[in-house]
């Protein structure tokens, strides 16, 4: 008999989650104004809000956080962290920041200003409010496929070659570089190839545009090589990211997804002009460059976490297990963007919640719902988080709609996974009588769905 999957770690150490009643939730909610970001996580049973620093850390993880060097500038952490991003990505300028967010403040900071055109496969929210903030224009050429839930292809998160260089042609000198984020967060945690990596990189010397990769979770997307793109098979994680890397002039990276800490981030690059000017913005944003708002030990535990997150191992036993409860949703019959994507399901609200107008936010009311029945928190990837349009101020409903369940690195079992299933299928037994959504009381200028005041309609 063949044996069956199991986890490549065993668990060292524990800690306590809390079952409530339906009607504890039904006041907590209210209380939150329907914004799962402003619930306390100990009303919360399975938290699915995030993969970004919820992650699990190693024991090796830990112990390197007791031998953390505390020095102000030169610490031996940095140049642990430093070293072990050189040998994975190839970049020999590591400025660090204290989150993803962070290093795209210090580096658009630099490059971005007023009318420019940033296209790139979608962006992620920070990374287009950090745009849309300097107001530029984070464009997405993403394939058209991409949104299409229930059409499986290996790599959903690829760019458009085609609109990548009809908007290199029409925007010319407006464009600043061009960003590509790996795995493809909003698309779904769909994964980019290296194909279109490299033609994406054509495309860039053509027209002598330099590229940028948001690396997130590039990690994950060497997994997706490895396992879907012809070629690859018999390569090593680190082999696929070193070539992923040789394809782009500057990466950003939150640390807190696949570098497996709470907290971290950084700027790598082999271009001395970008990283001149980025650290002078990092000193001023961030601290000095050889820390940048990271404690020593904290750059300790992300060198470790990087290196043991680039090892298939890790990584198979991570997929798998989001490729377990993408099964359990198949049994049930629930549709949600195919194929699984790396770090998240995203259930399509619009094929769940049919009877949900869309002005009405189905992702956000599948949401409410969902931690309404067994205090499972999600998070809406869609209508309220595409926010309004920068020029009209409008919503805009032309794109997806979906509640994305992020499952945290090396935290849940897949006893938890079948919680979230069987919670998101009582819902989908039920989903005709659900017919009322949501509506915005108050919101903000920038990143409205962090703070946004929500209630029912009546
Ligand atoms: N880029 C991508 C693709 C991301 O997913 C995130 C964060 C960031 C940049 C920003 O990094 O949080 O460290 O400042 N994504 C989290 C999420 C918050 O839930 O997907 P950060």
């Amino acid at each position: 008999m063949e044996l069956p999957f199991a986890e490549s770690w065993k668990i060292k150490m524990i800690e306590p989650i809390r079952k409530s009643t339906r009607s504890e939730r039904e006041q907590w909610l209210k209380s939150a104004t329907y914004n799962m970001f402003k619930l306390k996580a100990e009303q919360v049973y399975i938290d699915l809000i995030t993969d970004s620093g919820t992650g699990a850390m190693s024991d090796r993880q830990w112990a390197a956080m007791m031998l953390g060097d505390e020095s102000y500038a030169g610490a031996s952490s940095y140049y642990k962290m430093k070293d072990i991003i050189t040998q994975i990505t190839g970049f020999e300028y590591v400025l660090p920041t204290h989150q993803g967010r962070a290093a795209e403040n210090v580096l658009f900071s630099c490059l971005v200003k007023e009318g420019d055109i940033c296209p790139g496969n979608s962006h992620f929210d920070t990374t287009k409010g950090h745009i849309e903030s300097r107001k530029a224009i984070a464009l997405d050429c993403t394939i058209d496929e991409a949104k299409e839930t229930q059409l499986e292809i290996p790599f959903k998160g690829n760019v458009d070659i085609k609109k990548l260089e009809d908007t290199l042609k029409k925007y010319g000198d407006k464009i600043p570089f061009i960003i590509i984020t790996i795995t493809n967060n909003t698309a779904g945690g769909q994964p980019v190839s290296m194909k279109n990596l490299q033609d994406t990189r054509m495309i860039a010397n053509k027209y002598a545009k330099k590229v940028i990769f948001d690396s997130a979770r590039f990690a994950e997307n060497a997994y997706f090589i490895k396992t879907r793109e012809k070629g690859y098979k018999n390569k090593t994680i680190k082999e696929i990211c070193d070539e992923m890397f040789s394809y782009a002039d500057a990466m950003t990276m939150s640390a807190k997804k696949d570098a497996i800490v709470n907290m971290g981030g950084f700027f790598a690059t082999n271009l001395q002009e970008w990283y001149d000017a980025a650290k002078i913005k990092g000193i001023a944003f961030e601290g000095y460059i050889t820390y940048g708002g990271m404690n020593g030990r904290d750059m300790n535990a992300l060198a470790i976490g990087l290196d043991e997150n680039t090892e298939f191992d890790n990584l198979e036993t991570r997929i798998k297990q989001v490729e377990y409860l993408g099964s359990k949703l198949d049994e049930y019959e629930i549709p949600y963007q195919r194929p699984v994507g790396g770090h998240a399901i995203f259930v399509d609200a619009l094929k769940v919640l049919t009877h949900v107008p869309k002005e009405q936010f189905p992702a956000q009311t599948l949401a409410v719902e969902l931690y309404l029945e067994a205090g499972i928190r999600g998070c809406e990837i869609g209508y309220l988080l595409a926010d309004r349009d920068p020029v009209t101020r409008k919503n805009r409903f032309d794109g997806l709609d979906l509640l994305r369940l992020a499952i945290p690195r090396r935290v849940y079992t897949n006893n938890h996974m079948n919680v979230i299933a069987a919670a998101l299928k009582n819902i989908y037994d039920r989903r005709e009588s659900i017919t009322k959504g949501m509506k915005i009381k108050w919101e903000a200028e920038l990143l409205r769905h962090f703070t946004i005041e929500l209630e029912r309609v009546k």
